[in-house]
């Protein structure tokens, strides 16, 4: 079954243009930004916000994985690859598709910050804000949504739909 339209194409490009425009500002005058996006559903999304900046960047990845269910409900998180580059020193902006209990970036901000970054901030295209486990801060956020199964621009069901160029919901069921 075909996913339901819940942010369009046009949407989504909107809210990057105006996210990109916000971080470049921010970080204007910095020569030493580090982007770090969380693999895999953050692909698209690094791809598409990297190129918008206007500020000099590099672009690391990093991997994690849920322990025990899918549904991150045990809040447990395993590094499955580090960022491959030195952040010592640095500013670090974690992008993230999707926050969901928020355990992944809770983790993931408190596992860089040990890296000795001058700073860590975080980016997320969309949040479930109903889905909040921990209190973890988003600096840069792109719409928040309602508590359905998404995919694509980067997030799955089961592997599937990543590369829809618009983020749909989808009934597990289907
Ligand atoms: C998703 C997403 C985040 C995490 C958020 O990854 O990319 O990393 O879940 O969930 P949380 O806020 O409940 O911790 P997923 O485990 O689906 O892996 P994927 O990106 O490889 O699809």
């Amino acid at each position: 079954m075909e996913p339901r339209v819940l942010i369009s194409e046009q949407a989504i490009a909107e809210r990057v243009d105006a996210l990109a425009v916000e971080i470049s500002g921010d970080y204007a005058g910095s020569d030493d930004l580090v982007l770090v996006g969380v693999l895999k559903g953050a692909f698209i999304f690094l791809a598409d916000l990297a190129r918008r900046l206007t500020v000099p960047r590099v672009i690391e990845f990093i991997a994690v994985s849920s322990y025990g269910s899918d549904n991150h409900a045990s809040g447990a998180v395993r590094l499955v690859m580090d960022v491959r580059g030195n952040i010592e020193g640095k500013h670090v902006l974690i992008v993230e598709d999707i926050v969901d209990t928020g355990h992944t970036l809770n983790y993931l901000t408190g596992m860089l910050q040990s890296h000795g970054p001058k700073s860590v901030k975080t980016c997320a295209l969309v949040r479930k804000a109903d889905r909040s486990e921990v209190d973890v801060e988003i600096d840069y956020l792109g719409f928040d949504i309602p508590d359905n199964w998404v995919v694509g621009y980067g997030l799955d069901y089961a592997e599937q739909n990543r590369t829809l160029p618009y983020i749909g919901t989808v009934d597990p069921e289907d």
